[in-house]
């Protein structure tokens, strides 16, 4: 429902360009597609818009959530505060390769956009949901690449001071699926603008044994970075649901980096658990293959379940809640716990308000 300009009596300049609509839905903008409320909901297309929002009296005190594509968030319940969606756009080709990207912009529409440019670096990135702005967030990786590999820099606004901070490579402090952003940082900044360094050498990264098997089918030896990117499309989509048409957010929770000597001990009994070194002390185990294990692979229960090709992915068939997914990744991570001895670590948000 549009309340129209809410704030327009208070603030002239605020009202000409952003309408705060209340009691919105929230089920277009989390690729979970969970239809809860929030109380207040603003789209941002400019920083200025951000900051005359963020100054408004009448939100100071509610509490905000920050939305990019809502590609990494289990949404648990009605929102009580401001939403606010950013929607920032824009690609600036600066030259030799060094791409700087409006945190609103379709990553995978970027992807496309590089290739298109001549471009590459990102093409095994391809088809990942979400904006941008989420990318650095949690190093997004696939196939062999990560985010940091080609990541120059980003622009955040610290929520706090409203300052605008810029963050190199090493002060993003990237990990496997970790950043500064998703640990100390918290919370604090909402990222703004995103700068990598592409290629045109037309190198590619098929490292990742699958790429390599499709393009062989294809009968494709030495591939263009558009092959590759063709590759890994055809990959996610054979195996990942489309959250256009199963609500989902990808992988639901990390692969644990475990001990060796854990590892061995599974070993000795599942002589197929796949693993990949990390170092000499530490192995990742395909979450995916400790979920099918404990029997959860394809479960479905009323609306909700388990991926039935990818055990990672916990998906909504359609009107599921966000408390029952939370509960039944909760349950899985018991269940894989009491099998193995491993905690599984969520990747995916819970916002609970
Ligand atoms: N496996 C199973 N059961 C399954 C699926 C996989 O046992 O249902 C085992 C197989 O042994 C397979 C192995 O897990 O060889 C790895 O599977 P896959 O290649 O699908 O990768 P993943 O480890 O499950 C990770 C990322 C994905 C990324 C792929 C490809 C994480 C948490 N997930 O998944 O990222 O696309 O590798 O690089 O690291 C995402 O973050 O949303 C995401 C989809």
């Amino acid at each position: 429902m549009v309340i129209g300009f809410l704030v327009s009596y208070k603030s002239n300049l605020l009202s000409l360009s952003m309408r705060i609509l209340e009691n919105h839905s929230l089920q277009a903008y989390n690729t979970f597609g969970i239809d809860y409320k929030a109380d207040f909901f603003a789209v941002v297309k400019s920083v200025s818009e951000l900051r005359k929002l963020l100054a408004e009296p009448e939100f100071l005190r509610l509490p905000k959530l920050f939305l990019g594509g809502g590609s990494n968030i289990l949404l648990c319940g009605d929102y009580k505060g401001l939403v606010v969606h950013i929607d920032l756009k824009g690609i600036a080709d600066l030259g030799n390769g060094l791409i700087k990207v409006q945190a609103g912009e379709n990553w995978h529409e970027f992807v496309l956009w590089s290739l298109n440019h001549g471009y590459n670096g990102i093409e095994n990135l391809s088809l990942i949901p979400g904006n941008t702005g989420a990318a650095p967030m949690q190093n997004i990786g696939a196939y062999g690449v990560e985010l940091k590999e080609v990541f120059v820099e980003l622009e955040a606004f610290h929520i706090a001071s409203e300052e605008i901070h810029v963050f190199d490579r090493e002060s993003c402090h990237f990990g496997y699926r970790e950043s500064v952003f998703k640990n100390i940082h918290k919370g604090a900044y909402i990222i703004l603008s995103v700068t990598l360094q592409l290629r045109n050498d037309g190198l590619v990264n098929t490292t990742y044994g699958v790429i390599t098997e499709v393009l062989n089918q294809r009968g494709i030896d030495k591939p263009a970075p558009k092959e590759v990117s063709e590759a890994v499309i055809s990959i996610r989509q054979s195996k990942l649901p489309d959250p256009k048409e199963i609500g989902n957010s990808g992988s639901f929770f990390k692969n644990p980096v475990i001990l060796r000597a854990t590892f061995e001990e599974i070993k000795k009994q599942y002589a197929d658990v796949p693993s990949y070194p990390v170092n000499g002390r530490e192995v990742k185990v395909p979450a995916a293959w400790l979920i099918e294990k404990a029997g959860w692979k394809g479960k479905r229960i009323e609306n909700y379940g388990v991926h039935e090709k990818q055990a990672l992915v916990l998906v909504n068939y359609g009107g599921a809640k966000g408390e029952d997914i939370y509960k039944l990744a909760q349950d899985i991570q018991s269940s894989v716990k009491v099998r193995f001895g491993i905690h599984l670590q969520m990747e995916v948000n819970v916002i609970v308000s």
